[in-house]
């Protein structure tokens, strides 16, 4: 073990996340078993900024495991994105006597960990929480599952609409550069087609694929796209499939922010639970930049440089497992 940890400081940032809440319990837990004071930034690294620091209890995190959102706020910080404002922040953690940081949120959030890192030398432990499960170094990020769980709830129910009405549904859901909940949304869906931004829209392709579908009898279809593709949107891609086949009956349907709230799901408790408490253990042990996450059902570390620096690969077998199942 390293030198004796005395007082560390919590924080959510970037997209609030299903699951947030399990791993703030987590952290304030395990730090009041292990004896360390655990502080917590309100809106993220906004808060080490603007000293809005509170101090939590093991009672902080009574009642919140179950709880959506983050109790501590999350923001896109804009001043942490300057050497004043990290130099501000690292001011403020230096006179509370706080030695170390975790860090819940995305990539922007382990961007600004690293840099903070690099100039102030504070240790910085990240926690993957998004929903677009985007994050190098780990299998899964805290809240994806249940967004993906929520997306398909509203998926399976405009299915009954499209069913009903014999009708050509274009559903959009979160990732502005992910596809992964598009993929599971889709696969677990039963959709005809999935576009996502890490792949080139090919209309074409999509009208072809639809067209078959209708030659085949199918009454009714889905199609799942990602916020984030480039094929310029899904009000455009609706209307140029339109074009293409005039006989279908189309809507559009725009999920938004619901997939983002709402409670965690067991699997977001259990991994916010255990992330949680791997990232109080990293700091116990020595770790200074580093980023927890789960690979193969076992907490894994990597250095939050390399989590930023690689890319996380959308698994492409997926899309020809959706294509072939919805023949
Ligand atoms: O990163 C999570 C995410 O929900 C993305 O999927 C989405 O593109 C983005 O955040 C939306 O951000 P905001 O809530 O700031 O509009």
């Amino acid at each position: 073990m390293a030198k004796e940890l005395k007082r560390i400081i919590v924080l959510t940032s970037g997209g609030d996340a299903p699951g947030m809440n399990a791993a703030i319990r987590g952290v304030i837990r395990s730090c009041a078993y292990y004896g360390i004071e655990v502080y917590g930034s309100v809106r993220g690294y906004n808060g080490l900024i603007d000293n809005n620091i509170i101090p939590l209890s093991s009672q902080s995190a009574s009642n919140i495991i179950q709880r959506g959102g983050t109790i501590l706020k999350t923001a896109r910080s804009k001043g942490f994105l300057t050497v004043e404002g990290r130099a501000e922040a690292a001011a403020n953690l230096k006179a509370l006597n706080i030695e170390a940081v975790v860090a819940i949120g995305g990539n922007g959030t382990y961007t600004g960990a690293q840099i903070f890192f690099e100039e102030h030398g504070i240790p910085m432990i990240g926690i993957p929480g998004t929903i677009d499960n985007d994050i190098w170094g780990t299998d899964f990020t805290l809240g994806f599952d249940t967004a993906v769980n929520t997306a398909l709830d509203a998926v399976d129910k405009i299915r009954d609409t499209a069913d009903s009405h014999d009708r050509l549904f274009f559903i959009e859901v979160m990732g502005r550069h992910s596809g992964a909940i598009a993929v599971d949304v889709g696969i677990a869906g039963g959709a005809e087609a999935i576009l996502v931004p890490e792949i080139h829209t090919d209309l074409e392709h999509l009208v072809q694929l639809l067209e078959g579908a209708n030659r085949r009898k199918k009454t009714s279809m889905i199609v799942i796209v990602a916020e984030g593709g480039d094929g310029g949107g899904i009000q455009k891609i609706a209307e140029t499939v339109k074009e293409r086949c005039p006989y279908f009956d189309i809507r559009v349907s725009v999920l938004g922010h619901l997939q983002r709230g709402g409670m965690p799901n067991a699997r977001d408790r259990v991994l916010g639970s255990r992330l949680g408490y791997a990232a109080v253990r990293a700091l116990r042990e020595g770790k200074t930049h580093h980023a927890a996450g789960i690979v193969n059902n076992t907490i894994h570390f990597c250095e939050l440089i390399e989590a930023t620096t690689n890319k996380k690969e959308i698994n492409t077998n997926l899309f020809t497992i959706a294509e072939i199942l919805s023949y």
